[in-house]
């Protein structure tokens, strides 16, 4: 069975009129993807320098992902966590032992596995920690971001997430991101159950912190009984160089959430990992999703995680993400200020030049034939497929080089 495909324009005019406005996407309506490359509806080809926000880390539509998919989908799909499934214990063993920890927690987006650990450090903080009912509070980073939900985004410090959508969840602290000093004093609080951060903000603009501040921030987490909650949504599964972003330091979260990649892009798949002295203190009917652990994501996600080793992507990972950034250092041109990030997860910084800024080299680039997207007006990631060959990426590099230098 086939379906008409609609044109470029024809996409564009139905989203504008029947979609809400809740995004603005580069003018680009993408049909078709293999590997690192995507197809535009009128057959234009793409390097892909985006991966959905980091979710298609094992290219589009990786075969050996593609296979439990549909092999699962002609199974069982779904059965809701009321019964057992035959998928689920599997994959649970599976993810625990690769990342070391007692439990999973399988839920379906990024931002639920945020809420989730919200709700696990809470339970934790009344439960084992003794702090009074109600009074529990959760450190957060300033430029955090979590996700979507009102409680994620009452831990915002962005206008555009939470401005006008109040009221907000309380029970957050905000301190600077990259301030162990602001968190020694934080934590000192007997209230605080957790912190939660991400070991670089990817949405904030690809902010590495110092060396050293992941490791700091676990022991004083660890010093004060507090929970080093991490959330590698973004940063995870390869994408900088390690399977865990928090790998490079050596720091292992007493929470840590996995989403995105998690399933290759393929299909919803998110977890919460943690000890049993943390994941046990929620118990039977305190928190679910019908769709949470379904056969098909444990099978998607299994699948998933095995072409990341079976691949060798980690490092695959950091040896082109040094190319990358070696590359882009090269380029002398007055817009191009900063080349900053860790493996395949990178941004540069844009000056604006008589009235050009990021989004006009995004439109520039695309024209070219790469696609990446402005953050906060002067900042374009790119976090290309980690599947890219090295022989792809060189090609994107000249022609992301070419795009620059036409300004
Ligand atoms: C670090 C981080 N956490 C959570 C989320 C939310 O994930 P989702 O969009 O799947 O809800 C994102 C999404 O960009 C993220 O980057």
């Amino acid at each position: 069975m086939t379906r008409k495909k609609i044109s470029s324009q024809e996409a564009i005019e139905m989203e504008a009129k029947y979609g809400a406005h809740n995004y603005h996407p580069l003018p680009v309506v993408l049909s078709r993807g293999v590997g690192a490359k995507v197809w535009d509806a009128e057959g234009k080809e793409y390097y892909d320098f985006l991966s959905a926000y980091s979710a298609v880390n094992q290219g589009h539509c990786h075969p050996k992902i593609l296979e439990a998919l549909t092999d699962q989908a002609s199974t069982l799909t779904l059965t809701s966590r009321a019964f057992y499934n035959d998928e689920l214990g599997p994959f649970e063993k599976y993810i625990t032992q690769l990342f070391g920890y007692d439990k999973v927690l399988a839920m379906n987006t990024g931002a639920e596995a945020d809420e989730t650990a919200i709700k696990l450090c809470r339970r934790w903080g009344y439960e084992k920690k003794g702090i009074p009912e109600n009074k529990a509070k959760i450190i957060v980073a300033e430029n955090n971001f979590h996700g979507r939900t009102i409680t994620i985004i009452s831990m915002s410090t962005d206008p555009s997430s939470y401005k006008g959508f109040g009221p907000f969840t309380p029970g957050f602290v905000t301190i600077p991101y990259n301030d162990t000093q602001a968190l020694a004093e934080a934590v000192k609080d007997p209230h605080v159950a957790g912190f939660l951060v991400e070991p670089i903000q990817g949405e904030a603009g690809v902010m590495v912190p110092d060396e050293g501040y992941l490791k700091k921030a676990s022991e004083l987490c660890k010093e004060n009984n507090v929970l080093f909650i991490a959330d590698e949504i973004q940063t995870g599964i390869a994408r900088t160089g390690k399977m865990l972003a928090c790998d490079h330091e050596g720091v292992r979260p007493d929470v840590l959430l996995l989403g995105k990649a998690l399933s290759g892009g393929i299909y919803p798949v998110s977890a919460v990992l943690a000890d049993d002295d943390i994941m046990l203190c929620i118990r039977p009917g305190e928190h679910g999703s019908t769709y949470g652990g379904n056969p098909l994501a444990a099978r998607v996600a299994t699948a998933a995680l095995k072409v990341i080793e079976d691949e060798n992507l980690c490092e695959k990972s950091e040896r082109l993400g040094k190319i990358f950034r070696e590359e882009m250092g090269k380029i002398d041109h007055e817009m191009m200020s900063l080349v900053r990030g860790k493996g395949m997860l990178n941004a540069i910084v844009i000056k604006p030049k008589d009235g050009f800024e990021a989004w006009d080299v995004c439109v520039k680039m695309a024209e070219m034939g790469v696609l990446a997207k402005p953050t906060h007006g002067d900042i374009i990631r790119f976090a290309p497929p980690l599947v890219i060959s090295e022989e792809e990426m060189r090609e994107a590099l000249e022609l992301i080089k070419k795009a620059i230098l036409s300004f």
